[in-house]
């Protein structure tokens, strides 16, 4: 392919800046910045130029442009400032890993056979006890007390990732607050997040947050030396999950295992990437059904269909493909709020995108996958929530650039499968089993860390058959 000679080169687009803090007084902080940049790509169009106290940020939004961006022999994935921060939680681990760092091909092919679609197989008994933990506090709860959405979720993805990844079990719901690891983990993202919204500097004078952020590091740690601790005490050398996986596999082009330090680093990974994201894309799909009483209605219909009114159904694993609904529910709530709502690339070498724009080798491009979700290719009406887009029919025609909620290419989410399955098994059996009644009349608001949850979502829930 031939590019427009850089001499050519259009400026990328971009607002007043204001000398040395550029866009900073623009930009809000936390969700409502998300929702700005949604904004800014409607009006400056897909791609556009922000300055952050001297540095930069390219944010690109629409399809042709990632398009282009997704071609992998000129872009990768870039550990931006933002991953940089988020280093000092998880080091070298899969998701925060440079490209040159030799421990993520390691890691990479010593637990993608952990990820494949078979091996979803083994996960699923547990992660039917785990959903069933989660029915049997929201039957105590009844139709009287409310529960809250996001917590519970964020207790059953933990605790699914816990047990299926390390054989661990958090124990989330025998407790009434929430596991100190979750609170830990949830500070310390806040605290690397606020450092790169913040002016360079600014953390000399937050020494308190500083030291809570290290002692928060010190507790993951501890917990997940624990949870290794046990498993080699155990004398359990089996690779039937992550942990064994990584303590006794010996990758096939070193022929050497990973380092402990490495390990433990892609345990926190794990905890950290396998059950925020997956509980907010559940928070949004249950918030979605909520509103919609007739995809509600075809979703119970589907699950109905399949299990009839037993009162406990025991989905096997080869039930989850057949809630092809459930999934599409899902499909459309990750395109609205792609609960991990951007990743960034940048070019191998200096190039020129889009025909007219020069960015250098190394530059971190931004794609902001709630604005390409919204992008007028989706048709007209992009902001209703609609799972009709995702029939087959639907998907074989579109490009599947236009639809990226789980990153590109060698650096997309190695947990895909994992959190697909786990989340239409719990979705159809909350939808088998309850009616949603939305008792606040809840209206949308979107809190926001590493990544996006519906804030403040409660439900009241009724049984279905025989239930009040
Ligand atoms: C990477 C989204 C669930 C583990 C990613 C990336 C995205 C993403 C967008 C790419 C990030 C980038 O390019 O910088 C999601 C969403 C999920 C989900 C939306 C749920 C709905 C999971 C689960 C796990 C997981 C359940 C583990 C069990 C990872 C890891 C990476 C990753 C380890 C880094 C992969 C690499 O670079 O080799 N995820 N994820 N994710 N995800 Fe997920």
């Amino acid at each position: 392919m031939t590019h427009a000679p850089v001499a050519m080169a259009q400026s990328i687009p971009e607002r007043r800046a204001l000398p040395l803090i550029g866009h900073a007084l623009d930009l809000p902080r936390g969700a409502d910045g998300l929702v700005h940049l949604m904004k800014e790509a409607k009006e400056l169009g897909p791609v556009f130029r922000l300055r952050l106290f001297g540095s930069e940020i390219v944010v690109v939004a629409g399809l042709d442009l990632v398009t282009e961006l997704s071609d992998e022999t000129r872009f990768r994935k870039s550990v931006n400032r933002d991953l940089v921060e988020v280093r000092e939680i998880a080091g070298d681990g899969l998701f925060t890993a440079f490209n040159h760092e030799p421990n993520w091909r390691k890691a990479h092919d010593i637990l993608m056979p952990a990820f494949s679609l078979g091996a979803m197989r083994d996960y699923h008994g547990t992660m039917l006890q785990v959903a069933r933990s989660l029915i049997a506090k929201w039957d105590r709860a009844g139709a009287d007390h409310p529960v809250d959405v996001p917590e519970d979720m964020t207790r059953l993805t933990f605790d699914t990732i816990g047990l299926c990844g390390f054989g661990f079990d958090f124990e989330s719901f025998r407790r009434d607050d929430t596991h100190p690891f979750v609170d830990a983990m949830a500070r310390a993202l806040a605290f690397a997040q606020d450092k790169v919204e913040s002016m360079p500097g600014s953390e000399l004078f937050k020494r308190k947050q500083a030291e809570r952020f290290h002692q928060d590091n010190m507790l993951m740690t501890d917990l997940v030396d624990e949870v290794i601790r046990q498993r080699r005490a155990s004398g359990d050398t089996s690779t039937d999950d992550l942990l064994g996986r990584m303590l006794h596999t010996r990758d096939a082009a070193t022929g050497e295992p990973l380092d402990d330090t490495n390990v433990r680093n892609q345990v926190i990974t794990f905890l950290i990437a396998g059950h925020e994201t997956t509980s907010g894309a559940l928070s949004f799909a249950l918030y979605y059904l909520t509103k919609h009483p007739e995809v509600l209605a075809r979703a119970q219909a589907e699950v109905d269909a399949l299990w009839g009114d037993e009162d406990a159904p025991d989905p096997g694993y080869g039930d989850i493909g057949k809630l092809t609904y459930i999934r599409q529910v899902l499909n459309e709530s990750l395109r609205l709020w792609p609960t991990a709502p951007g990743f960034a690339v940048e070019p191998l070498e200096d190039t020129v995108i889009g025909g007219k724009y020069a960015v250098r080798k190394g530059e971190a491009l931004t794609v902001l996958t709630p604005a390409l979700h919204r992008d007028p290719a989706w048709g007209e009406n992009v902001e209703l929530f609609d799972p009709e887009r995702f029939t087959q029919a639907q998907e074989e025609k579109r490009s599947v650039h236009l639809f990226k909620p789980f990153g590109n290419g060698e650096r997309a989410c190695i947990g895909r499968q994992f959190a697909l399955h786990e989340a239409t098994l719990l979705l159809g059996l909350l939808v088998h089993r309850y009616r949603l009644i939305d008792h606040t009349d809840y209206q949308l608001k979107i809190k926001q860390s590493l990544t996006i949850k519906p804030d403040g979502f409660t439900l009241r829930l009724a049984r279905r058959a025989g239930g009040e």
